[in-house]
């Protein structure tokens, strides 16, 4: 990488490098003779460089290629292709291929290995951001690895290189989960929700309708899109314009930014409204993970409550459901109308809510967590800040019921054991901690 920047930096034409004036000309005849000389090493360095770092090389630098942009003109190569078309293989009759964007994250690692195990093809894309730690998301690339699942390392934003992902794979689906999640974050850095959920959306978009085949779309939308709303349960049919965070906003922005390339391109989308997922190989900025990494170290933790001592509750929804969930709407999603970037005739658009439909006072997951780390928690109780949280979360899933078979089957205490045991073996048993 190091070395590819190097070479933009030197101008292509040496020649063009002005020697300092000089009063004596046999040192300028030297001075030239020396200019050729140094130029020609650099030129062969530069080609040895090159050919080392090149795809097909069996150079351990290989493996680093996909951190590359496409931008670089020597991206690629026949071992990088190999590598994704082995992991795109599609081993099942009647199996789809799915570039799983985000597939290094909580979901996508989940969602990725249920394909796979099926017998579908899978390749992952993430850019692998610092978020929240970065080798929790390594970790959860060597398990996809052992799965036969192969991530490249890029951004949703690099149309090149998804262009070069469709040109080796023709996908049958797409699964976006990319994006910049959690809500408070979008107070500190509200640039990465733009960049991630709003241009690397339409930038995904804009492949998915240009390629031939069009994929058919499933991406992760958010129970956030609910607000502020106060009837319960939320229902799809509900409105969703009073987004309590930027992160919301993002979200619901993606709807309607989904609704527009459904209406001219043809392309079938389905958006799937998560409410707060949880489970093993999970995301540390989430509650229900803090919380527990702060049991185990004596920290005290805060329990919001609302106005009035009201209640903070959510709909839990453990990961397995979820990608339940994900899996049925990849079933059933119908193909894409258009082709060459024309719709030939109307395409599915559809939104579900993706929850338990049991939602749980904060306070009782604590009392879960006690319970199954034999700790008491030091409680803080605060007043819920006005920074993007909202008092409660409760999914009316009757219509993915309906469409998509979902039926949730694990309850929070269940969901929560299988969390911390995993928590406990990933972390040792508390003696390693989370960031
Ligand atoms: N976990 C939840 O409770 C929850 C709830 C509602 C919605 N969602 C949505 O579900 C999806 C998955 O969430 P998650 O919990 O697995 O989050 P996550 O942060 O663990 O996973 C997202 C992954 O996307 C990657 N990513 C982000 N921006 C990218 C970019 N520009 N290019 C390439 N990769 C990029 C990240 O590196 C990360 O690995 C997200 O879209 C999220 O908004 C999650």
């Amino acid at each position: 990488m190091s070395q590819m920047k190097h070479i933009d930096n030197i101008p292509s034409t040496p020649g063009k490098f002005k020697m300092e004036k000089s009063p004596y000309n046999r040192l300028r005849v030297h001075f030239s003779f020396a200019k050729l000389t140094f130029w020609s090493f650099v030129f062969l360095g530069l080609i040895f460089v090159f050919f080392y770092r090149s795809p097909s090389s069996s150079s351990p630098v290989s493996s680093d290629l996909s951190r590359r942009s496409l931008r670089t003109s020597s991206y690629g190569g026949p071992a990088w292709e190999k590598r994704i078309k082995a992991s795109a293989k599609v081993r099942s009759r009647n199996g789809i291929s799915v570039l799983v964007t985000g597939a290094a994250g909580f979901v996508g690692t989940h969602v990725s290995v249920a394909l796979k195990r099926r017998g579908d093809g899978v390749l992952g894309l993430d850019n692998f951001n610092d978020y929240y730690d970065p080798s929790l998301k390594r970790a959860r690339q060597a398990l996809l690895e052992r799965t036969g699942v192969y991530i490249v390392e890029g951004d949703i934003n690099d149309a090149t290189l998804l262009k070069k992902l469709f040109d080796i794979v023709p996908f049958t689906h797409v699964m976006h989960l990319a994006a910049q999640a959690g809500v408070r974050y979008a107070m500190e850095n509200p640039g990465s929700y733009v960049h991630s959920n709003i241009a690397g959306l339409v930038n995904v978009l804009e492949i998915c309708k240009s390629v031939n085949p069009q994929p058919a779309i499933v991406w992760a939308s958010s129970s956030s899109v609910y607000g502020l709303n106060t009837k319960v349960p939320f229902s799809e049919r509900d409105r969703t314009d009073q987004p309590a965070s930027l992160y919301a906003a993002t979200k619901k922005a993606g709807e309607e930014i989904a609704h527009t390339y459904n209406h001219i391109y043809g392309l079938s989308l389905t958006g799937l409204r998560f409410f707060t997922v949880y489970g093993p190989w999970g995301r540390p900025d989430m509650a229900y993970f803090f919380f527990t990494r702060d049991i185990l170290k004596g920290k005290s933790i805060p329990i919001f409550e609302a106005a009035n001592h009201g209640t903070v509750a959510r709909d839990f929804t453990y990961v397995d459901d979820i990608v339940k969930g994900c899996l049925a709407a990849l079933d059933t999603a119908e193909k894409s109308t258009g082709s060459g970037g024309k719709k030939k005739g109307p395409a599915q658009l559809r939104v579900f809510n993706l929850g338990n439909t049991s939602p749980v006072p904060v306070s009782d997951l604590v009392s879960i967590l006690e319970r199954l780390l034999k700790v008491k928690a030091k409680r803080l109780v605060m007043k819920l800040p006005r920074n993007g949280d909202v008092q409660f979360t409760h999914a009316n899933i009757s219509s993915a019921q309906r469409e998509l078979g979902y039926k949730p089957s694990t309850d929070l205490q269940t969901g929560l054991k299988k969390f911390v045991r995993w928590y406990l073996n990933y972390y040792g048993n508390g003696k390693k901690s989370a960031q």
